[in-house]
């Protein structure tokens, strides 16, 4: 009898196993008759990976492994201030503050701008940058360089032919980088290194958003900017810490566990993306750009939700690149990833894990400016 109770203990232990090892409990919302077994619903997801991901198993192995050995935030249980959470007085103070600080105009912002109209004449383009000995020099260099040299070998010295050997997109980029290298090795309190180690990481996020919207078969020119842009903050936050006026907006306790931009916020008062924004105001960038910088660790989701779905793309491809560019090691020695919620990234098309969004190509790429950056602007 006893012999018995045990072997009918055994068999529910092993029943109960099975249905377990089988997917757990049944899917209480699902009529019976559509219920699928979770292995069906397992091996239905995986056909649905695309190919290049389903084909590169030990590729991805490696990203996720890196992923482990990043320190995760979520920002979630923190709504980020945004520039309309700072009252009349703090949005006067850093106006004024930031306001000593202006875009050098010169050439490269002029051809910038002119570079907006995709269907420019490239010989106008290219009369305008000869008058400028600096960006001439910038985009020989480049067009020169190991990663651009015509396949003849030939050395490239015109400069209507490096246009058009880089392309428009390229050549804007690089334009707007030496813009905004000027401006911020002129004003940042910066030491050379930690703006070398910003600037590098802004590239990187620049050519990595560049290169997703292209996947999506859109145009790369917005956020190439804006994510040259989305750090820019950064350069300019020394200047607001133990400022009184900041006081009031102390909101955090402060603690080391703490994701590094509410420490941010509880040191200055504002954070990087506040700061950028305000700056891209003062520079009269595009609209797009500035919301791009601020919302690009979806400071507050409800607000970017009100937003216009071009809008929220934008944004969502920048923190994605912004994401990918920390796991890959472009964004200083101690990585660190911020979540980016679900919701932003179906709503984008994008896959729930923005690290299947890295490709071999992506890395070359971003590899490629960040070499180039190395070896002729800094
Ligand atoms: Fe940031
Ligand atoms: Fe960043």
């Amino acid at each position: 009898m006893s012999y018995a109770l045990i072997l009918l203990v055994i068999v529910g232990v092993v029943l109960v196993g099975f249905l377990f090892w089988r997917g757990g409990a049944p899917q209480e919302d699902v009529p019976l008759k559509h219920r699928v077994s979770p292995r069906r619903r397992r091996s239905k997801s995986q056909k649905e990976l695309p190919p290049e991901i389903r084909n590169n198993k030990l590729y991805y192995r490696e990203i996720f492994r890196k992923r482990s050995s990043c320190k995760i935030y979520s920002l979630e249980p923190y709504p980020l201030k945004t520039s309309r959470d700072l009252t009349e007085e703090q949005k006067e103070f850093l106006y004024q503050e930031l306001k000593r600080f202006p875009l050098p105009s010169g050439a490269a912002m002029q051809l910038s701008e002119m570079l907006r109209d995709p269907y420019v004449d490239s010989r106008k383009v290219a009369a305008l940058a000869s008058t400028d000995p600096v960006v001439s020099a910038r985009l020989l260099a480049v067009v020169n360089s190991a990663y651009f040299r015509p396949r003849s070998g030939k050395k490239v010295s015109s400069i209507h032919r490096a246009i058009l050997l880089l392309g428009f997109n390229q050549v804007r980029n690089l334009l707007f980088q030496l813009v905004l290298e000027h401006a911020v090795s002129k004003h940042s309190p910066l030491s050379k290194e930690e703006i070398q180690k910003i600037w590098l990481h802004s590239a990187s996020v620049s050519v990595a958003a560049g290169e997703i919207a292209k996947r999506y078969k859109e145009h790369p020119g917005l956020v190439l900017t804006a994510g040259l842009m989305h750090d820019i903050g950064k350069f300019f936050l020394p200047y607001f810490q133990n400022q009184e006026e900041v006081g009031s907006f102390l909101a955090h306790e402060m603690g080391d566990d703490l994701p590094p931009l509410i420490q941010e916020e509880n040191l200055t008062g504002f954070n990087h993306a506040v700061i950028g924004s305000v700056l891209c105001y003062i520079w009269k960038l595009p609209h797009e750009i500035s919301q791009a910088v601020v919302f690009h660790h979806f400071g507050n989701p409800e607000r970017l939700f009100q937003l216009e779905v071009k809008m929220r793309r934008v944004i969502t491809t920048v923190a994605v690149a912004d994401y990918i560019c920390h796991l890959l090691g472009y964004a200083g020695e101690e990585p660190y990833l911020y979540e980016i919620p679900k919701q932003a990234l179906e709503a984008c098309g994008f896959p729930a894990y923005p690290e299947f969004l890295i490709t071999p190509e992506l890395e070359k790429e971003v590899e490629k400016m960040v070499n180039l950056l190395k070896e002729y602007s800094l």
